[in-house]
């Protein structure tokens, strides 16, 4: 479960995040929805405890992220959308580094980083140092990272970008199987397609606050037109560039 009440950053004067509140409850994929520069990124940053709001609660199941970061992190689960890897590790010994900042240790280590790596389709690259994978091995190796220690609550900025197609499915069935037993994921993405595919529920964000929240056909059934296109009605809440401005660009 995570929990964020009235969350703000602001950098100086400009204010990144603006008020967010939002319950992603056990069992659901939520899809955080907006275009670049929404402030997608900056809210799953502190909610990671990876920086300081300026005001604002994050609760990950039940820990204070403020007061309690060590309970909060032991159940959260991270997939940034730059992750950084050591290159010159292999995917094994990365993913036994990564056991090891969660506690993992002898057996119970070794048995976790193999079915992570056959679980992400990595076992017969266990050995071969990262800097020879493509982009989708290395998305695959991070997700075996974040997920070895069971997290009950998964955080993960733009995971289907860049993704092909058999990577992108791979994924897809993973988060389906973990909101099954009832972990709770809140998935950024600025990808209607993705998010009517795959989202329990979405936020819409822009300029930092929330705009729009509910199911994908409660969001339809709000635009007025029970069978609009999620892409149209995301464009005319955003304010998102139209053919319009296209037109005109190109002409
Ligand atoms: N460290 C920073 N200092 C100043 N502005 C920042 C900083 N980080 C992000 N921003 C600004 O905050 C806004 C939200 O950024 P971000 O959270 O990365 O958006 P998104 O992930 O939705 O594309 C952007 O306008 C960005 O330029
Ligand atoms: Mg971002």
């Amino acid at each position: 479960m995570i929990t964020l009440t009235n969350l703000v950053k602001r950098y100086g004067a400009f204010t990144a995040v603006d008020g967010i509140s939002l319950d992603v409850p056990p069992g659901e994929l939520h899809g955080f929805l907006g275009p670049n520069g929404a402030g997608k990124s900056t809210t799953f940053r502190m909610v990671a405890g990876l920086l300081k709001p300026t005001s604002g609660q994050v609760l990950v199941n039940g820990a204070d992220m403020a007061t309690e970061p060590e309970a909060a992190k032991a159940s959260l689960g991270f997939i940034p959308d730059r992750p950084f890897i050591y290159e010159k590790l292999t995917a094994g010994e990365f993913l036994r580094f990564h056991g090891g900042l969660y506690g993992l240790e002898g057996e119970e280590a070794a048995g976790r980083v193999r079915e992570m790596l056959a679980l992400f389709e990595l076992s017969a690259w266990e050995h071969q140092l990262v800097e020879s994978f493509s982009h989708g091995m290395k998305q695959r190796l991070v997700m075996g990272a974040a997920f070895l220690h069971r997290p009950r609550a998964v955080l993960v900025d733009e995971p289907m970008v860049g993704l092909d197609p058999r990577g992108a499915q791979l994924i897809k069935a993973v988060f389906r199987r973990m909101t099954e037993r009832g972990v709770a994921i809140l998935m950024s993405t600025h990808t209607l397609e993705v998010a009517e595919e795959m989202c329990d529920r979405v936020s819409i964000v822009l300029k930092g606050r929330i705009i729009a929240q509910g199911t994908v056909e409660q969001l339809r059934e709000r635009s007025g037109d029970r069978h609009e296109q999620l892409t149209p009605l995301f464009l005319k809440l955003t304010g998102g560039s139209g053919l319009q401005e296209i037109d005109e660009a190109v002409a």
